[in-house]
């Protein structure tokens, strides 16, 4: 494309003010689960999250803190930013496969109206009962007290025993610094400008059709907003990431905050989020028409040291995993099977692994080593779309075409997100 032909879609504004930066709201609240198909173009990573052995983990930690604690009410748990709902109804199984699911309600919430009608409409958790076992809300996380049921009822969020946030502090807003070339103790703010061949502005945006330019100006907190404010003294001078940057991720932090104090005495909060390889050298990736920043969970991890709470934090090779505890003495109850679970093995790594290594096999005459995989895969991931579909492959390479036909009919009635059909 020729440079001359190219408009100026938007002048030059902070990350966090950016088109990069605001567009995926407008994706997520006009696409709901769509975002997450891959017949969509590259779609919002959703796999590992989602999984049934991520759920798995969890509810194995969940299910030794009602050993450990005994609670006699029913625990909610908050999937904040649910999305397509996936992972809600894996938790929901594995509460089922671990006999706790009359001791939890799950609270799927998001600020996408569609995702969550597209939830109800695909009937999605048909294994379950509404306002039993699980609850759909509409809730933006910056204002957790306008949180609504689907049918508009206000909803008190309090009392939660477990908030879950799956790729969520990527979304929120952030800031990206650098220290000042002349004072260790001053900043720089990343902005850019966009370009685009775009005609009216009425005319809807595609991220991977923009080009960015960016410069580096002199960030005076005292012009920025309140919430950039409120956590500016978290920011330690000098201390940057491997591309010599600071992620403020301000948005994170406040979102944090909120949540803890509608979390229960013994509450935690559990986040995965994508871990910032030394490969990357950018601080965010384009999924869809959307983006995901890394994220500064130290700054994080600071400010519930910060506030006297607990933390731990561990990363594998697809994953970053965080619990932070209301109350100290959860975290050490709870260490053992943390350490199990999300230091010492990783389900999630282990599931993604054997989802590449069954999607290369190519020969009929492999047969052993696909039922090798494939029993290996079911005994971690019994109920997805996907192991269904692995099933209907090994099937169809035995020559079993009636066996391989249901399993792949099984997998049909589960593809919410139609990729396989
Ligand atoms: C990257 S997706 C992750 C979805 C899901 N947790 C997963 O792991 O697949 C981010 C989700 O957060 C929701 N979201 C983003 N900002 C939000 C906000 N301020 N309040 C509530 N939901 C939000 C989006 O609608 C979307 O469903």
């Amino acid at each position: 494309m020729q440079e001359d032909s190219l408009n100026v879609v938007q002048d030059w504004l902070d990350y966090d003010q950016s088109l990069i930066s605001t567009i995926g709201e407008k994706y997520y609240k006009n696409n709901g689960i769509e975002v997450y198909s891959n017949k969509q173009g590259t779609p919002i990573p959703n796999e590992i999250t989602n999984s049934y052995p991520h759920a798995y983990s969890l509810v194995k930690v969940l299910k030794e803190f009602i050993n450990h604690n005994n609670p006699e009410d029913t625990l909610k748990v908050l999937d904040a930013g649910s999305g397509s709902g996936i992972f809600a109804r894996h938790f929901l199984l594995a509460a089922r496969d671990e006999n706790i699911l009359d001791r939890v309600e799950v609270l799927l919430a998001d600020y996408s109206k569609t995702a969550l009608e597209n939830i109800k409409k695909k009937n999605m958790l048909k294994e379950f009962v509404e306002n039993k076992n699980y609850k759909l809300l509409h809730l933006d996380l910056f204002n957790l007290d306008g949180c609504t049921t689907v049918t508009g009822e206000n909803y008190k969020l309090e009392n939660l025993s477990l908030v879950v946030l799956n790729y969520i502090y990527d979304v929120l807003p952030m800031i990206v610094l650098r220290p000042s070339i002349d004072s260790e103790t001053t900043y720089e703010k990343l902005q850019f400008k966009i370009l685009g061949n775009i005609e009216s502005q009425s005319q809807s945006i595609n991220l991977n059709s923009l080009f960015i330019e960016d410069r580096w100006q002199a960030y005076n907190i005292e012009e920025q907003n309140d919430l950039q404010k409120k956590y500016y003294s978290l920011l330690e001078p000098g201390k940057t990431n491997h591309i010599g940057q600071i992620f403020y991720s301000y948005g994170s932090l406040a979102v944090t905050e909120g949540l803890i104090s509608r979390l229960n005495e013994d509450g935690f909060i559990y986040v995965a989020e994508m871990p910032h390889h030394s490969v990357y050298k950018t601080c965010f990736q384009v999924y869809g028409n959307s983006i995901a920043h890394f994220v500064n969970l130290d700054l994080i991890s600071k400010f519930i040291h910060n506030n006297n709470l607990s933390s731990l934090v561990t990363q594998d090779a697809l994953l970053q995993h965080a619990f932070y505890f209301r109350n100290p003495k959860i975290l050490k109850s709870l260490d053992e099977i943390l350490q199990k679970v999300f230091v010492d093995s990783s389900l999630t790594d282990l599931y993604a692994d054997l989802r590449q290594c069954l999607s290369v096999i190519i020969s009929p005459h492999s047969k052993e080593l696909n039922k090798f995989l494939l029993d290996k895969l079911l005994s971690i991931d019994p109920y997805s779309c996907f192991s269904y579909m692995a099933r209907a492959n090994y099937h169809q390479r035995c020559k079993e075409s009636q066996l391989a036909e249901e399993m792949y009919n099984k997998a049909l009635k589960i593809d919410y997100l139609n990729d396989f059909s």
